[in-house]
């Protein structure tokens, strides 16, 4: 069996394709277009990357970003300051703020402080909690990226058996919580888990998010189950890889994203359309 690559780019492209035309739509109804700040601090190459992919994406969906390319001196009470200045403009719907920080900052004060409405990367714990409720307003990226891609190519959640590995606060986590939102048994994996291999084999749905490459063997594959790889992880020749052994996994399972286009560009899509929904939530 040779599994059906999912291809990431091209549902992400026709889902900002839509975004693109719901924004023309109101340019022609005389409403103003969305609003996105974009905070880096440092000049990490990795971050770098994806602050200029999500630039672009804004320009050609029609969103108007601002950048802030702010030195990695910037102290926490200085970009507190921003946020706050931010959150208090009338024409910022979204702020996102690149992670991660260097490390003389501390992330969750920063996450904290953005308000919850204009949270467009869903990593408040006000959204994380919206979400755990089942009442998901603006939800994270990756995770709510995960589950438009499979809904694009017509996967029935309900009821699979699903294993997520790694429990980031804004990727595994959140990933969990969509998944039990969709009716799957979930099982989430971690660094204490006994036998993650039994785990996964058992699976019919497997999304790595630990950041590790190769974590997720071949064999433990079930045959004919769902692949979803969330994990970048760039090699030591300067290739990018993810969690799950790519080349064994997809003799195996029915379905399978690749690292790099496959869940990368939902991310980015779907920050696309939370800037475009706070900004819909704010006049409704
Ligand atoms: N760093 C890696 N992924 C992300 C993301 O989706 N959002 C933000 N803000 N930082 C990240």
């Amino acid at each position: 069996m040779t599994a059906q690559i999912i291809d990431g780019k091209a549902i992400a492209e026709a889902l900002l394709s839509t975004i693109k035309t719901r924004i023309n739509n109101r340019i022609k109804a005389n409403k103003r277009t969305p609003g996105l700040a974009v905070i880096l601090v440092g000049g990490d190459p990795a971050s770098s990357i994806y602050v200029r992919n999500k630039r672009l994406a804004c320009e050609k969906v029609g969103i108007a970003s601002t950048a802030y390319d702010l030195p990695a001196s910037t102290t926490e009470s200085e970009l507190l300051t921003l946020i706050d200045r931010l959150n208090a403009d009338n024409s910022i719907d979204g702020i996102l703020i690149q992670l991660p920080l260097p490390t003389h900052i501390n992330d969750e004060h920063i996450v904290e402080r953005v308000s919850p409405a204009k949270d467009v990367d869903g990593f408040h714990p006000y959204n994380i909690g919206r979400l755990a409720v089942r009442q998901p307003t603006l939800r994270s990226c990756t995770p709510f990226g995960v589950i438009k891609m499979l809904q694009a190519i017509n996967i029935d959640l309900m009821g699979l058996d699903a294993v997520v590995v790694g429990v980031s606060n804004h990727v595994g986590r959140p990933m969990a919580l969509e998944l039990l939102l969709a009716g799957c048994t979930v099982t989430s994996c971690h660094r204490h888990t006994k036998d993650l291999s039994k785990l996964i084999k058992g699976a019919d749905l497997v999304i790595a998010a630990a950041g590790k490459p190769g974590l997720v063997k071949g064999e433990w594959i079930k045959p004919g189950s769902i692949v979803i790889d969330i994990g970048i992880n760039r090699l030591a020749d300067g290739s990018l890889a993810g969690d799950v052994e790519f080349e064994v996994a997809k003799t195996r399972a029915g379905f399978i994203t690749p690292v790099p286009g496959g869940v990368g560009p939902m991310t980015v899509a779907t920050l696309m359309e939370n800037t475009l929904l706070a900004l819909e939530l704010q006049e409704a």
